[in-house]
């Protein structure tokens, strides 16, 4: 096991009723930002609930933060922090609402243009403090410090990563969840998935505990994913899916092993250029990274194979092949088409992603650093 240090300072609020909690956690004198998405909160009676619990708080409202949150977009919500004083930012939806919270936490005091958080790494201080309604269980944004911003522009997604603006709380209540549209439910168990995988499967370095989370983890979405579609109602497998998302990005299970990301750092790269949705993207990735590494993953692609998918076969080319081939039926039965022309992506269209790839610095991605260029492009070749 590689050396760690593990820290995760967000307070959990799950089950039902629990958004009652938030008015206790508000700093002293708060004036707050409720951050949402395109409005459907109003619709679900999540928008109204949260007034309720912030009721007696001095509250300014920004709606319009978009899927893939928009660095202009963004831009705007630091303009109107800046202008009433906000001292706490209440992010209300998905990944992308939680995220966008993040980067205008970082932006709302810094000096000098923003964009340079994420394109330069650079440091900012006294960043507003973050909480969380989570209605989309996907990223694990509720319980991390990553944030990820697009910018149509450039047609850059990047992103940049603080504990300092991790949300201090979190509320996950799965009846949250109950009005998810079906392709944002198979997006949210996907991207989980895909998080899980990222931190699994690399290469051995006896951490079992660690192997055990991640396939606990990856066996619950195989199991529930599915269902979260067939009966949207069932508060027990919304929980279940949720809590999942959540402790597949909270750190936890990425300490102490390597770590690929590749995955997603192509994904990226789809979404800024063709907006598909984030999951999508992994979806598409997954497959063929997989079978483009497979003896360098050799070893954890056999124990996926065996331990998530129950699969028994002594030839391990075979098993590889059917391991590869379980993850996309996964995927397919969640309603996520595998490959780049299922989305009218032509072939001719992974030059212009190779080159963002480059512009990005994104050169040696993967546990071992190699993944280049040519490999990328192998990779995507193989998703046409
Ligand atoms: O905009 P609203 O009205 O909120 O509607 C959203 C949006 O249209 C809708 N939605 C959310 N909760 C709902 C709901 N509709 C009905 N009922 C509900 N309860 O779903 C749509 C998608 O929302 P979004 O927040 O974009 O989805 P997601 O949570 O998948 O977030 C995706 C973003 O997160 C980034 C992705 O790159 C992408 O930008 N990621 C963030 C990560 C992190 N912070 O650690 C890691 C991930 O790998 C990922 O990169
Ligand atoms: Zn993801």
């Amino acid at each position: 096991m590689l050396n760690f240090t593990f820290k995760n300072q967000t307070e959990i609020l799950f089950g039902k009723g629990q958004l009652s909690e938030v008015s206790l956690r508000l700093p002293a004198k708060a004036k707050v930002l409720f951050l949402y998405g395109g409005g459907s909160i109003k619709k679900n009676g999540i928008y109204d609930k949260v007034n309720t619990a912030l009721e007696g708080a001095d509250v300014i409202e920004f709606q319009g933060v978009e899927p893939n949150p928009e660095f202009e977009t963004l831009m705007k919500a630091v303009q109107v922090a800046r202008e009433n004083d906000v001292n706490f930012i209440l992010a209300v939806g998905g990944g992308s609402v939680i995220d966008g919270a993040k980067f205008i936490a970082a932006a709302v005091n810094f000096e000098g243009d923003p964009w340079d958080i994420l394109i330069k790494g650079a440091a900012f201080e006294n960043p507003l403090p973050v909480g969380a309604v989570l209605t989309l269980p996907a990223t694990g944004s509720e319980s991390n410090g990553n944030s990820v911003v697009n910018r149509k522009e450039t047609s850059q997604k990047r992103a940049f990563s603080s504990e300092t603006v991790q949300p201090v709380f979190a509320v996950l209540d799965p009846e949250f969840t109950y009005s998810l549209p079906p392709r944002q439910v198979s997006n949210g168990v996907v991207d989980a998935f895909v998080h899980v995988i990222e931190q699994y499967l690399t290469y051995p370095v006896n951490a079992p505990l660690q192997d055990r989370f991640a396939e606990g983890i990856l066996q619950t979405l195989v199991q529930e994913g599915p269902k979260a579609l067939a009966t949207p109602e069932d508060y027990d497998v919304r929980a279940n899916v949720m809590w999942s998302a959540t402790m597949a990005l909270n750190g936890l299970i990425g300490k102490g092993v390597p770590q690929d990301w590749g995955t997603h750092m192509i994904g990226h790269e789809l979404t800024a250029l063709h907006g598909l949705d984030h999951a999508v993207t992994l979806a598409i990735v997954l497959p063929s990274l997989m079978f483009v590494q497979r003896d360098k993953k050799q070893e954890k692609i056999l124990q996926l194979g065996e331990r998530v998918f129950g699969i028994k076969e002594d030839d391990k080319d075979k098993a590889i092949d059917l391991t590869i081939k379980a993850v996309q039926d996964f995927f397919e039965s969640m309603q996520i088409k595998t490959r780049l022309s299922d989305y009218d992506i032509e072939k001719s269209a992974i030059d212009g992603l190779v080159e963002n790839l480059e512009r990005n610095g994104l050169t040696a991605l993967g546990e071992h650093g190699d993944i280049d260029l040519v490999k990328a492009r192998e990779i995507l070749t193989l998703a046409a």
